[in-house]
C-alpha cells in the first residue's frame, strides 16, 4: 500500500496526538492532516513540538460537516484516513447522549460517505485507500470475573449510550466495506493511559486530585476491572494495522493487564505520595467512595493474540514503569492540567460531583 496523504480525526486529542506525532515522526514522506473540531477534549498544545512541520496540517473542521469532509478529501488528495474523533467519555454520554449520537454516528457516516465519493471519481478507485476506524472494547459490553477475554468474534452488546455510538459506528463502517467494497479495517483497544489524557479520565483526574488533597470519587465499591495499556503502545498498535492489517478485518487491541479500580488507586496514590516526598499513606484517606455509574460495566478484558500473530504487536511497557512516567508527566505539567481544567470545565466538574 503506498499511502501518502492521511487524515487523522481528532488528532488534537488524547490518543490523537500520540498517533500524529508517530507518523509525522516515522513518515516523513507522507503528509498527516489532522482534522479536529477542537472540542473541550482537542487541544492544540498537545501537538506543540511537531507544529512547524512541513508533513504536517491542522485543519479545525467538524466531521459531521459532510461538504467540509469532502472538499478536505479533495484538497488533499486522501488516500488514507485513521479516524479518532470521537466523544469519548462515558459519564458525559450519561448525561447527554445526543451529542454521542450526532458526533460518533452521524460524524463517522458523513467521513465515510466523503470518502466513498471523492474514492470512487478517482480512475483508481479505492486502489490502495484505506479507512481505519479505531473502536473500544466497550462495544462488546461487560465481562463477569471469570477469566473471559473479550476476542474478535465476540457479539457486540454495549450497555452505554458512548458504547453504543460506538458499536453502531463501527456497524456503517463494516457496512461500506460489505456494500461498497471500501477497504475498512477496525481495531477495538482496551483503556489507555499516558501523557495528555484529558483530566476527566480516572488517572489524570486522580493524579491531579491526590496532589492538591481533594477527594477521589472511587465509583461504587471501586470493584470493576479494566485492563491498561499504555497510550504510546496503542499508537503503534494503529501504525500496525493501517499498513500491515488485512482489509476488512478487526483487531483487538490490549495490554493483558487488568486491576480492580481500587487496587490501581492504590498504586496511583503511592506513586504521586513518593515522587511528591510525602510519607507512605499520606493520601489514603482522600479514598471517597459514591454512588455507582449507572449501567457501570463490571470488567473488560482484550486477549489481542490475533494482532500478536498475525502482525506481530505487542506492548512494549510494563505497567509499572508506564504508571511511573505517567505520573510523573502529569507532576511536571501543572500548567497542562490547569489550562484545561479552568472556566467552563471546572463548572461542570462541579456540577457532576455536586450531588454525588
Ligand atoms: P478524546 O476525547 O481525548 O479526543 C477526542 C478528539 O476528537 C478531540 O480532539 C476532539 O476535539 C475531537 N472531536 C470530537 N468531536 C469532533 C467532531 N465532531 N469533529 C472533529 N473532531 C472532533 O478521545 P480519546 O480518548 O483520544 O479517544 C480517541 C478515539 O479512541 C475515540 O474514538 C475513542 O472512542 C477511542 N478509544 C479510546 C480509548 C481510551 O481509553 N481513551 C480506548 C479505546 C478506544
Ligand atoms: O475501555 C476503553 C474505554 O476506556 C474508552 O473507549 C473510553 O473512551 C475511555 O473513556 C475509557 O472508559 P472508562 O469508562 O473505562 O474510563 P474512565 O477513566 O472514565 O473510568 C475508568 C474506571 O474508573 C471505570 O470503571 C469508572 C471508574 N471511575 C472513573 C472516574 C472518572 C471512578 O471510579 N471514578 C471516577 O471519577
Amino acid at each position: 500500500m503506498s499511502v501518502r496523504n492521511i487524515i487523522v480525526t481528532g488528532g488534537a486529542g488524547f490518543i490523537g496526538n500520540h498517533v500524529v506525532r508517530l507518523f509525522v515522526n516515522k513518515y516523513p514522506d507522507y503528509r498527516i492532516i489532522n482534522v479536529d473540531k477542537l472540542t473541550y477534549a482537542g487541544n492544540l498544545a498537545n501537538l506543540s513540538d511537531i507544529e512547524g512541520r512541513p508533513n504536517y496540517t491542522f485543519v479545525r473542521a467538524d466531521i459531521c460537516d459532510f461538504d467540509r469532509m469532502l472538499a478536505l478529501m479533495k484538497e488533499y488528495e486522501v488516500d488514507g484516513i485513521i479516524h479518532l474523533a470521537a466523544e469519548s467519555h462515558v459519564d458525559r454520554s450519561i448525561k447527554d447522549p445526543f451529542t454521542f449520537a450526532r458526533t460518533n454516528v452521524l460524524g463517522t457516516l458523513s467521513l465515510l460517505q466523503a470518502a466513498r465519493i471523492y474514492w470512487e471519481s478517482r480512475p483508481e478507485g479505492y486502489e490502495g485507500k484505506r479507512f481505519h476506524h479505531v473502536s473500544t472494547d466497550e462495544v462488546y459490553g461487560a465481562l463477569e470475573m471469570n477469566g473471559e477475554f473479550f476476542l474478535e468474534t465476540t457479539k457486540y452488546n454495549p450497555h452505554s449510550p458512548y458504547s453504543a455510538s460506538k458499536a453502531s459506528s463501527d456497524h456503517f463502517v463494516r457496512a461500506f466495506h460489505d456494500t461498497y467494497g471500501m477497504p475498512t479495517v477496525v481495531t477495538n483497544c482496551s483503556n489507555n493511559y499516558g501523557p495528555y489524557q484529558f483530566p476527566e479520565k480516572l488517572i489524570p483526574l486522580f493524579i491531579n486530585n491526590i496532589r492538591h488533597g481533594k477527594p477521589l470519587p472511587v465509583y461504587g465499591k471501586g470493584e470493576n476491572v479494566r485492563d491498561w495499556l499504555y497510550v504510546e503502545d496503542h499508537a503503534r498498535a494503529i501504525d500496525t494495522v493501517f499498513h500491515l492489517g488485512k482489509t476488512a478485518d478487526t483487531y483487538n487491541i490490549g495490554g493483558f493487564n487488568e486491576w480492580r479500580n481500587i487496587d490501581l488507586i492504590k498504586v496511583v496514590i503511592r506513586t504521586v505520595d513518593r515522587l511528591l516526598g510525602r510519607p507512605e499513606g499520606h493520601s489514603d484517606h482522600l479514598i471517597t467512595y459514591v454512588t455507582d455509574r449507572a449501567g457501570h460495566d463490571l470488567r473488560y478484558a482484550i486477549d489481542s493474540t490475533k494482532l500478536k500473530n498475525e502482525l506481530g504487536w505487542e506492548p512494549s511497557l510494563q505497567f509499572e514503569e508506564g504508571i511511573e512516567r505517567t505520573v510523573r508527566w502529569y507532576l511536571d505539567h501543572q500548567q497542562w492540567l490547569d489550562d484545561i481544567t479552568s472556566g467552563e470545565y471546572e463548572k461542570y466538574y462541579e456540577s457532576m460531583y455536586s450531588n454525588r
